[in-house]
């Protein structure tokens, strides 16, 4: 079914010139998702914000359903958090990690995340493997399996990285954790909402994902995905009255489900926000929006490629919304900049972010132009010509 592009447009809140490029930073929200905050943030300041929850509980509780609905889960497996990172936190600082086990991950892992494989190697003398990319650039699953061994805690992937238009082979990767019972964990805060998401099909045991970029939903909301079957063996790094229950002066219990994972504080407007920005895309379609977003990456990539100037960073073989390049004699930052002074909003992406693919690759600052799809081919071809007044050819 083809995208509906023009209800799409009537519910976008921007300026009508302004081009946003830039849905892997923060995508734009539609108005019903907008609405359906400020209505929350009104009710709680017209009756109270502890009264205002009360009244929209089920609304609260459907939106673990429209998760669990978008990743194919059990409404029971999922955590409402702030953002991607404290999901991904929960879950990575919940399993028993002992000196001498072993971390495996990708070069393109994410540097939040890659960190925290660095302080447990620091303090708990875990092992950090990284696997290595195949000759398209994604994580090789011939490499991975033979760096199996009874050391192996963790598969730790990022689906699809925050630069490069790379998309890892996460079903493969899952294959072989579910097969060797490894525990496999899941950065999807890029491809939820851009890409189809099945955790049944992925075989993993956590997944972490954003509101505020693919599934444009607004921001510090996120959500975790725990598989049912190991919650009860996760101790959660940090537990409140929301994950547990203080039964005696020295003893709590905590819960059996992945709420084991929240905080009893929540910017409910917010989350309320996430639920409405998923049914959206439910509705529209992730496949639709899959395949539309697809074309019109290609589109971008084609096109900057006839530019004389810029180098397009690019790989894996399916590529992705995020198209990163950088231009001959411009610094990253300044093409944002430029950029932005003709309203086209597009980010910038420093090698820290993913520094092991950017010192293999030798990546300089990026430009980065996500595209979604309420974007179209002539907000493309406006990008290119922009860039062909600032582009310096081939001496
Ligand atoms: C791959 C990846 N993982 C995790 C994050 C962190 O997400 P959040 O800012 O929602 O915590 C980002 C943010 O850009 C990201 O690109």
């Amino acid at each position: 079914m083809p995208i509906d592009t023009s209800s799409i447009q009537q519910d976008l809140c921007t300026e009508q010139n302004l081009i946003h490029f830039n849905s892997a930073g923060a995508s734009l929200m539609p108005k019903p998702v907008l609405d359906c905050q400020i209505q929350h943030l009104l009710l709680e300041a017209q009756i109270g914000g502890y009264e205002a929850a009360r009244e929209k509980a089920t609304a609260i509780t459907a939106i673990y359903s429209s998760v669990a609905t978008l990743i194919n889960c059990e409404e029971n497996e999922v955590a409402l958090v702030e953002n991607a990172t404290i999901g991904w936190f929960s879950a990575f600082y919940s399993i028993d990690f002992k000196a001498g086990d072993k971390i495996l991950t990708s070069e393109s892992e994410y540097g939040s995340n890659y960190m925290s494989y660095l302080q447990l190697a620091r303090e708990k003398e875990v092992v950090i493997e990284v696997i290595p990319s195949n000759s398209d650039g994604e994580v090789c699953v011939i490499a991975l399996q033979k760096m199996l061994d009874k050391f192996v805690k963790l598969i730790a992937i990022t689906h699809i990285p925050t630069n490069g238009g790379l998309v890892n082979p996460i079903i493969e990767i899952g294959k072989i954790a579910a097969a060797n019972n490894i525990l496999y964990l899941v950065d999807a805060c890029q491809s939820v909402g851009q890409l189809p998401v099945d955790v049944k099909e992925i075989q993993c045991d956590f997944l972490s994902a954003t509101s505020r970029k693919y599934l444009r939903g607004p921001r510090g909301a996120g959500f975790l995905y725990v598989r049912k079957a190991i919650t009860k063996r996760l101790n959660p790094p940090l537990i409140d009255v929301r994950s547990a229950t203080w039964c005696e002066i020295d003893s709590y219990q905590l819960r059996d489900d992945a709420k084991r994972f929240e905080n009893w504080e929540n910017n409910y407007a917010a989350l309320l926000g996430m639920g409405c920005a998923i049914d959206y895309a439910l509705h529209i379609g992730i496949d639709n929006i899959a395949a539309y977003n697809t074309i019109l990456a290609r589109y971008l990539r084609q096109s900057l490629a006839k530019l004389d100037g810029i180098s397009l960073w690019d790989i894996g073989r399916e590529q992705c919304a995020i198209v990163t390049f950088s231009m001959r004699g411009i610094e990253s930052a300044l093409v944002q900049t430029l950029l932005q002074k003709h309203d086209i909003n597009v980010s910038c992406s420093q090698p820290s972010s993913t520094l092991i693919d950017a010192k293999i690759r030798k990546l300089p600052d990026l430009v980065r132009a996500s595209v979604h799809y309420f974007n179209n081919y002539s907000q493309i071809d406006k990008l290119i010509n922009v860039l062909k007044q600032f582009c310096h050819p081939t001496p």
